[in-house]
């Protein structure tokens, strides 16, 4: 099984799909979430992203003709949908991270359980692998990228010990690189500890907060009055950016106001408080858990 799709009712449910519509999934992965929005369409339009060559090769599997698949990061979301003749779009689908293909595929290097290169770049064509972080950050980028993105709380030792054992070796492989953190992680908790170094790693190989930010800002550009925006995510750092755009059309601080003290947000929010998937849904699927679905509709 590439990836078993989840809140997938729920997803369906709030791009409140028109048959004649046009919608976007920009993380077509497995197709599972694409695949059922095709099933809602008659004469509309799907277009999805996916920047990794393995997912591009499900798209053969969806045979409905008005779906086009863009193998191409979804920052680039707006470029796109002119070049395909679709400047404003009825909704936006995102589910965030990474497949259950890309984490169980030990050539990826994603994963703490097999030994691998170290590479975690979801584009295979990318510049920059897990190895040339580890291997060419400053102890001070370590430092910033564990504790912001890892959420690791001895960051600081821990950045210091990586630039410390490269020096004689290079840190070649997922096992080279358990192999230091062993000594630093709390015990008991080593796999929490090598899963924050490792997402801490795929957040910065990726860029993926600025290219959530990048496509988010111009969802709210392509997506007509109603258009639906539905997005989930995986993990606090992501969450808090897509809340607060929703909130307020900025990633931090509140909405702003024109010159009569009225805000001017791009959202009206339809969920309140996130979806979450339920324990049946976690019982099937327990990767499902930590999933946060929002939604909000372009005013
Ligand atoms: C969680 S999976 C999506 C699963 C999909 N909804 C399904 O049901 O099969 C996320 C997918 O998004 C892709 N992805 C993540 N960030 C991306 C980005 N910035 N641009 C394009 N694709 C991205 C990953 O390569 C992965 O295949």
């Amino acid at each position: 099984m590439y990836h078993i799709p989840v809140l997938l009712k729920e997803c369906i449910d709030g791009l409140n799909i028109k048959p004649d519509g046009v919608y976007v999934d920009v993380t077509f992965g497995g197709g599972g979430h694409s695949r059922l929005i095709t099933e809602h369409l008659t004469t509309g339009k799907l277009f999805s992203f996916d920047q990794d060559e393995d997912a591009v090769a499900n798209a053969e599997s969806i045979t409905y003709p008005g779906f086009q698949l863009i193998k191409s990061n979804f920052r680039h979301l707006r470029k796109f949908l002119k070049l395909y003749g679709a400047a404003k779009v009825d909704g936006i689908l995102g589910d965030l991270g990474i497949s259950s293909h890309q984490i169980d595929a030990p050539a990826r290097g994603f994963s703490t359980r097999f030994p691998a290169q170290l590479d975690m770049r979801m584009d295979q064509t990318g510049d920059v692998s897990a190895r040339d972080i580890v291997n060419s950050y400053s102890e001070e980028q370590l430092h910033k990228i564990l504790g912001m993105y890892g959420e690791v709380k001895n960051a600081r030792t821990l950045a210091a010990a990586i630039t410390r054992n490269r020096f004689s070796k290079s840190i070649e492989t997922t096992n080279d690189l358990i192999s230091i953190l062993q000594q630093y992680a709390p015990k008991g908790k080593e796999y929490k500890y090598y899963a924050q170094v490792f997402q801490a790693l795929r957040i910065e190989v990726n860029q993926e907060l600025t290219a959530l930010e990048e496509m988010l800002s111009q969802a709210a550009d392509v997506l007509r009055p109603g258009g639906r925006l539905v997005i989930l995510s995986y993990h606090s750092l992501e969450d808090r950016l897509v809340k607060n755009f929703i909130r307020t059309g900025k990633f931090s601080g509140e909405a702003e106001k024109d010159l009569y003290g009225n805000t001017n947000v791009p959202f009206h929010i339809v969920t309140k408080k996130p979806i979450e998937p339920d324990a049946d849904e976690i019982a099937r699927n327990p990767r499902a858990r930590s999933a946060k679905l929002r939604i909000a509709e372009r005013i």
